[in-house]
Order: structure tokens, then sequence, then C-alpha cells
């Protein structure tokens, strides 16, 4: 029986010493086809072995599509550049959750839903005084997006559609509320109420930067560069993060405490914590005249360093999120006059250097989205360390609407990968006495 909506084509035939086994394969809309292999072990005794799944397919999807040949990246089949270019972070989000852009009555009240559950519990923000003020925001957004377990109780039954309904647009809706405080109480800044009256990325911007002293000025350029990079982050298939949440969700667990767990995956300098790690990359290359000694360093098998924001696992071209990041990068510099920032001169000519030099090219190693983010996140005002935590909020949708799909089909059970166990072979205990 084909699962899902996959197409039956040809079949796969192995080889063991023990015999010859035939697999079916699947073709999907998009994509490479796969070779449905659940039955291999009870049919063969051997497992597959893929450290890294780098050629593994742990589910079917709907959500989002990516060629890592060709650089593409779609949205339900939507070119991201288009998304980016035309369309609004919750119509995004709409179109994540549900597979269809929104039609203006779907949009309206889709925007009302979000908007009115954007504050977050009172009691939420006595939380915070928990934290040290140096803490690292993506540590108070690990601990708050689990708090939300504790005060939620309404909406953690993954059984009722109703109930993760109401999850996902508290989670979509008070991330930002929740990034904003965790920024605020670092700078030890009163926190800012959510204004209804914004939009979604306007309001934002609004509690990071207003302070009760003084009005706060809009400026719609820089909300909507924020807005467009929330819709770059959104999704991105079944990356790290995002298969974190699902392998937890596949045991049942309500989604807050899910999201807390794709959060803390993000967090990793390899994922969404890239962002950060290039700043500070190239804020110690420093200068255009150092970037050869560190493009040496990059190549050296001894060395563990590596350019941060370079290199990807499924692109093997250029990330098209990392070419309008670039032009909103320089938007944003534009819009607030800064011509001659010395870390976008470093990336520019880095960038120009290791496309041309035979190593990276070699490897398909080009720029990810990590790679401008953080020269636009800091002209934006933010510091290093609230880069990482502006990708979880953008990505709360993604891993929304992957939990949702897996919880919803009804092949979906708990993931248990096996292993290659190389270990001791069994051995009798040795009591303390005879050890010596
Ligand atoms: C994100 O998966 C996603 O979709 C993630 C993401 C999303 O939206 O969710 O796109 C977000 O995480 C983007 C990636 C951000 N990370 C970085 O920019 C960190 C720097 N990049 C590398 O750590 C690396 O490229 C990874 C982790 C992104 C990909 O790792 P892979 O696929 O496991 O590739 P690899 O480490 O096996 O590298 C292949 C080769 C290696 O050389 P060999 O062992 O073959 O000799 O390329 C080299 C690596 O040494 N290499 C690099 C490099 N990245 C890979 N060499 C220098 N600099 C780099 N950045």
């Amino acid at each position: 029986m084909v699962d899902g909506d996959l197409k039956d084509k040809d079949k796969a035939t192995l080889k063991t010493p023990g015999g010859e086994y035939d697999f079916p394969v699947y073709g999907g809309s998009e994509g490479p086809d796969v070779i449905d292999i659940k039955s291999l072990y009870r049919e063969t005794g051997y497992f597959t072995y893929d450290p890294g799944y780098t050629s593994t397919a742990s589910c079917e999807s709907k959500i989002t599509f990516i060629d890592g040949d060709k650089g593409v990246l779609e949205y339900r089949g939507y070119p991201i550049e288009e998304l980016a270019e035309q369309g609004n972070f919750l119509e995004t989000c709409y179109l994540l959750l549900y597979g269809e852009l929104p039609n203006n009555a779907e949009y309206a009240s889709f925007v009302d839903s979000i908007t009115r559950h954007t504050m977050l519990h009172e009691q939420m923000s006595r939380f915070f005084t928990g934290f040290r003020r140096d803490a690292h925001p993506m540590a108070i957004m690990c601990g708050m997006a689990g708090a939300m377990s504790a005060f939620y109780h309404d909406s953690t039954d993954i059984t009722d559609p109703k109930q993760r309904m109401i999850a996902s647009y508290r989670m979509i809706a008070k991330m930002p509320t929740i990034a904003a405080m965790a920024y605020k109480y670092s700078i030890g800044q009163p926190f800012i109420y959510p204004q209804n009256d914004l939009d979604y990325s306007s309001n934002f911007l609004k509690m990071c930067f207003a302070i009760p002293c003084e009005e706060y000025v809009q400026n719609p350029v820089l909300a909507q560069a924020m807005d467009r990079i929330f819709i770059l982050h959104a999704d991105h298939e079944q990356n790290a993060s995002t298969s974190t949440v699902r392998l937890a969700g596949s045991s049942g667990a309500n989604p807050f405490a899910c999201i807390a767990a794709g959060i803390a995956c993000l967090w990793g300098p390899a994922h969404g914590g890239a962002n950060e790690a290039a700043l500070n990359m190239l804020g110690e290359i420093g200068t255009v005249e150092r970037i050869p000694e560190y493009i040496a360093r990059a190549k050296d098998k001894n060395d563990p360093f590596r350019l941060m924001g370079f290199g990807h696992r499924v692109y093997k071209n250029y990330d098209p999120r990392a070419r309008v990041m670039q032009k909103t990068c320089h938007e944003v510099l534009g819009e607030l006059g800064i011509s001659d920032d010395p870390l976008l001169d470093v990336a520019l000519e880095l960038e120009k250097i290791a496309l041309e030099d035979e190593y990276f090219i070699k490897k398909r190693l080009y720029p990810n989205i990590d790679f401008y983010s953080g020269i636009t996140l800091k002209a934006l005002g933010f510091p290093t360390t609230m880069f990482t935590v502006l990708f979880a909020l953008a990505r709360t949708v993604g891993w929304i609407a992957q939990w949702k799909e897996m919880i919803e089909d009804p092949r979906q059970r708990i993931g248990r990968p096996r292993q290659l166990y190389t270990g001791e072979p069994k051995r009798a205990y040795v009591a303390m006495k005879d050890r010596g």
C-alpha cells in the first residue's frame, strides 16, 4: 500500500549474502525518489547506516521543498524570492500552516487571532528575574518556551485539533513578545507591551527598541526588512531543529516542550547559531587584508576553524535566501545611512575570494543565509546574542507547521533510530575487591 500521496514507481533490489530483496520506490511531486526500507530489518536482518542522515528521508512532507543543486527554496510551492519580495510574514505563516495563501477574509481573521494572543501571561514576566542579566537570550528562550506549557494547560492536549490550533497561535504570537522581553531584560530596560494596532514586525521592533520616556518613531523600511528576514527564516524542510521538534513531538510531548527542544537545537553554531558566529568571525578577521589568513585556516584540515555563514548540508549552490538577505542588508544600511561598514567590506571581499577559491568551488561551499544576516541585524540595533533568538522567532511557525503535519499524519509513530554497536561484547561483572 503506497503511503499518503506517494506515487508508486519502480522497485529497488538489494543483493545481500543472504539473498536478494525488492523494496518499493516512491516518487513525490518534486525532488529525489525514495526507497521504502521500512521492512529492511524484518526481511534482511540489516540496519541502514547513515550518521547525520545525509541520504535519509525521515518523513513525507508537503510544506517546504529545497533543491540544493539548483539553489531552490519553495514554501508550499511558492518560491522564497516571490514570498519575500511580495508577501509578508503573517501571510507566510498562514501558508505554511494551512497550505494555501489566505484570501482577504482568511488573512484578516488570522492576523486578528495572532494579534490578540501577543500578550504573555503576566506571571510569566516574573520568570525573567530568575535569570542573570548576562544570561544568553537563547537560554532564556529555551526556558520561557518550555515554561509556556506550565501556563497554557488549556492547549496542551495534542489529540484536540482546537487545542493544537490555539497552542500554535499562542506560540507564533508570543515569541516576539518573549524575544523582546529577553532583550530588554539583558539591557536592564523595562518591558514594552505589544501594541495591537501595529503589524507583527513593527510591533516587535517597538517592543525591542521603544523606551517609556520618549515617543518611539516607527521606520517602515526597517519594519519591512525585519518582516522579510522573518519570511526567509520561517521554514527549511527537515533541518536539525525541525527534526528535533518532530522527534520530540512523536512521543506525544506537548507543543511548547517540542518548540523548546527546537530552540535548544537551533542554538548550535553549526545551525542557527551561525549568524552570531559569522558576525563574530567577520569582526575577528577585521580587515580585508587579513582574509587570506582565514581562508587558509578554513582549508586547513588540522584547524577546526570554518568560515561561518558558508556551506550547507543541502545547498551545493548559492542559498537563495542569502541573495535576498544581501539585498536586504544593502537596503537597511542605506536607510540608516551606513555607507562604510568595515564588516560589510570584509564580508563582500571574503565572499568574492571564497567563491573563486578552488577549495570552496570543489566542495561546493557557498554563502548561506547566515552570512549576511548578522550585518543586517547589527545595523537594525540588535546585539549578536540576539541573532539566533530572531532566527528562533521566525522558525517557530516552521517548527509548528511541521509538528502539525506530523501529528495529523495517521501513519505517525514514535521516532526511534537504531545503531551500529561497536562497544564491548558481553562480559561478566567483576567485584570491586577483585579489580586490583
Ligand atoms: C543553517 O539544515 C538547514 O536547513 C539549516 C539552515 C536552516 O534554515 O535551518 O539552513 C540554517 O544551519 C545554515 C548553516 C549555518 N552553519 C554555518 O554556516 C556553519 C559553517 N558551516 C559548516 O559548519 C557546514 O557547512 C555545515 C554544518 C553547514 C554543513 O555541514 P555538512 O553538510 O555536514 O558538511 P561537512 O561538514 O561534511 O563539510 C563538507 C566538507 C568538509 O570537508 P571534507 O571533510 O570533505 O574534507 O566541506 C568542508 C568540511 O570541512 N566545509 C567547510 C565549511 N563547511 C563545510 N570548510 C570551511 N568552511 C566551511 N564553512
